[in-house]
């Protein structure tokens, strides 16, 4: 590469973990539920221990550079029983937010990555119109008691996600193929996320509260403009209606992204852009120009800060995670370049962990976890991006 690329200096470096995927002894989470009744490849057990390791891997995040983390609370921890709050729980992600506040680490906090206590997943969860009020009451509890050690609250990842997989195909809990529900939850997820602003504005008008959303550049490869159009129309109304139905009730725009998609005239309509050059253990492509795209796209749309919450490649070979990571944060600076206000980058994930039906197998990681000893090796790709983070530049 020819010229220095240079991010402005507040900006976040970081990477990304979810509570379920890597703390273990979550007991009381319908994922919980979901696993015993042998729909995932592994059981989640022990996940990675971040839960009792979480200094020797605060200390790796500090040994690489990373000035930022993004982390999840696991409200099955907090709230085991319905109004019943865990002081242990809390007490113990506020020493974990701590700890990282000690090193010097910014702190984005996800409020529910998907996963539900086992009494509200019982009670219907999303698509029981009470669901709002119990988040509402554990994002209050939460901005009460932790909120000072959080720098940015993610209210809720990828909606659309656990939408699509737990209330169309089935596959995620609560297993539902049944577009009615689908509507239902996904209406009191919205005004779940509306409602929790408000009640936490109330509690400290300074935090900074968003969502992040499963983002993908979608592309007509042929060469008709007006089908090169409606795929753009596509694209913005796939990517940005959860963040539509919010409206002004969030002060920044969440943006994860992992690969581009192709409209065509046939079936199926949308097929993941793949040329196979990395096979990935996910058979997921890899098109980095398109994170810039969605960027530009989300900019445009809401003008207001974004970041990159996640982006991330599982693949054997380390050397193309290193490459791959390069090649989307030049992605961003040409985003920041062309305007947009990206303020910040979480590579997925910190560390291999489990990776919901998947199970462990899936290595994504900055880190890898031996899965008999649980032991931490940090990978070459980690290196080579502690460079960019600790220089602000490559
Ligand atoms: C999710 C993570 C997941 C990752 C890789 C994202 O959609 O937020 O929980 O591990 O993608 O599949």
């Amino acid at each position: 590469m020819d010229k220095k690329i240079k991010f402005p200096k507040d900006f976040l470096w970081g990477s990304a973990v979810s509570s379920y995927q890597v703390e273990g002894w979550n007991d009381n989470s319908d994922w919980y539920e979901w696993e015993k009744s042998g729909r995932t490849k592994e059981k989640n057990g022990i996940a990675c221990d971040y839960w009792n390791r979480y200094k020797e891997d605060h200390s790796i995040i500090s040994q690489l550079g990373q000035n930022a983390f993004r982390l999840s609370l696991e409200w099955s921890k907090i709230e085991p029983e319905e109004g019943k709050f865990s002081e242990e729980a809390i007490n113990h992600y506020r020493e974990i937010l701590k700890d990282l506040k000690s090193r010097g680490i910014k702190t984005a906090v996800t409020l529910w990555h998907w996963t539900l206590p086992i009494w509200l997943s019982k009670d219907g969860g999303w698509h029981n119109c009470d669901t709002v009020d119990y988040f509402v009451r554990f994002c209050e509890r939460v901005v009460k008691d932790l909120g000072e050690d959080i720098d940015l609250f993610i209210l809720m990842n990828e909606p659309r996600i656990p939408l699509n997989k737990g209330y169309l195909w089935g596959v995620f809990p609560p297993g539902k193929k049944n577009p009615f529900l689908y509507f239902k939850a996904r209406k009191n997820m919205i005004r779940a996320c509306i409602r929790s602003y408000d009640a936490t504005k109330k509690i400290n008008p300074d935090v900074k509260i968003g969502i992040t959303q499963f983002t993908n550049a979608i592309y007509y490869l042929g060469s008709s403009k007006i089908l090169k159009g409606i795929s753009k129309i596509i694209s913005n109304l796939y990517n940005w209606r959860f963040q539509d139905g919010i409206g002004e009730k969030q002060d920044f725009i969440g943006v994860n992204y992992y690969f581009a998609v192709e409209t065509r005239v046939g079936y199926p309509f949308f097929k993941m852009i793949n040329d196979n050059k990395f096979p990935t253990n996910m058979g997921w492509g890899v098109f980095p120009d398109g994170l810039r795209e969605v960027l530009e796209d989300g900019w445009k749309r809401y003008k207001k800060p974004m970041y990159v919450f996640e982006n991330g490649i599982a693949i054997d070979q380390d050397e193309v995670r290193a490459e791959f990571i390069k090649e989307h944060i030049k992605a961003i600076a040409q985003a920041i370049k062309n305007g947009a206000d990206v303020r910040g980058y979480f590579y997925w994930s910190l560390m291999d962990n489990f990776e919901w039906n998947e199970g462990f197998k899936m290595k994504f990681g900055l880190v890898e976890i031996d899965r008999k000893t649980l032991e931490r090796k940090i990978r070459p790709s980690a290196w080579e991006y502690a460079k960019i983070c600790k220089n602000g530049e490559f």
